[in-house]
């Protein structure tokens, strides 16, 4: 029997993003295409515990300050899995036992990322297999949308459209992978401020676009565009001269990942996004990642 287990939850990165208009529940309708992308990503390890009950701890760089008690998402995934998981009619083995978890966090938060979404989805993924729950699919994807709109596509990952709030998600891959910089301001932006932003501006449309790497250009039309850069700029007045100065080191466009504050540089091959991610983290500040879209999400590490 296995009492440990430790997999691979990668950052997500909204490549295009339309907002359709605002929904009777307060969230926003959504038209985004998403990939998971190789790096930041962080390592989340559970293992099973004597006692009821879930304890989190974290270390890596992007870990400081971030919550380890009930309001980390991985811990409401661990709970709700212990809580959702196991048949009453049949426990299992592990029906009166909790859960230690580490994250190991790499991606940092407020950048629009989703790295705490990829969190509660890879302790979704890791306790179901480790608690031999064998919840499928369908029920794991459910319990991901109960914890937050950006659940279902880290459990999902690879390249897809997520609709709705985020949850409805519709696989549009296998992407060929491309070269890209996620380059991260040393600040971060709270997405609902950004949402509420958006909603004071009056619904705007992005004010600009990209043109998109060939890998996705047939289905993005060609662009891609952010429409919550408008209000995440309104908020957040250093994320303007942020981005400049990253579009003229370079020499590209960057484009806002999600509700921000990271931005995103397609670049002509891999050896320019290591040399640019260095320059821009040097430069001006925060991290840069040289990265590139995989198939996966979640991931068994070493798989
Ligand atoms: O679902 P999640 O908890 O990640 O959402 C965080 C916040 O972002 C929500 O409380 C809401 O303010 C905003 N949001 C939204 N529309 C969406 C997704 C998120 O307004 N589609």
């Amino acid at each position: 029997m296995t009492f440990s287990i430790r997999v691979l939850a990668r950052a997500k990165l909204t490549l295009t993003l339309r907002i359709l208009g605002l929904r009777p529940d307060g969230f926003h309708d959504l038209e985004a295409l998403t990939v998971s992308i190789e790096d930041p990503h962080d390592v989340v390890g559970l293992r099973v515990r004597a006692f009821v009950g879930v304890r989190l701890s974290m270390t890596g760089r992007a870990a400081p300050g971030l919550p380890t008690g009930e309001t980390n998402l991985a811990v409401r995934a661990a709970q709700l899995l212990l809580v959702e998981g196991e048949d009453p009619e049949l426990p299992g083995p592990f029906a009166a036992s909790g859960l230690d978890l580490t994250v190991h966090k790499v991606i940092p938060a407020g950048a629009g990322l989703g790295g705490g979404s990829a969190d509660a989805a890879a302790t979704l993924v890791a306790g179901n297999r480790l608690l031999g729950f064998g919840l499928g699919d369908g029920p794991l994807r459910d319990l991901a949308a109960r914890l937050g709109s950006d659940v279902p596509f880290c459990l999902s990952g690879g390249t897809a459209w997520m609709r709705g709030r985020g949850e409805v998600i519709v696989d549009a891959g296998p992407t060929d992978p491309f070269p890209l910089v996620v380059a991260v301001p040393p600040f971060g932006l709270a997405t609902p401020d950004v949402y509420r932003a958006w909603d004071a501006l009056g619904g705007p449309r992005a004010a600009r676009s990209c043109p998109a790497p060939s890998a996705v250009a047939e289905l993005v039309g060609g662009e891609l565009a952010n429409d919550l850069e408008p209000a995440a700029e309104a908020v957040e007045p250093r994320l303007r001269p942020y981005r400049e100065a990253l579009e003229e080191l370079a020499g590209a466009p960057a484009l806002l990942a999600g509700s921000g504050s990271a931005y995103a540089v397609p670049v002509a091959s891999p050896e320019r996004a290591a040399a640019l991610a260095e320059e821009a983290a040097g430069r001006l500040g925060g991290v840069a990642f040289a990265t590139r879209p995989v198939g996966r999400g979640v991931a068994l590490q070493g798989a």
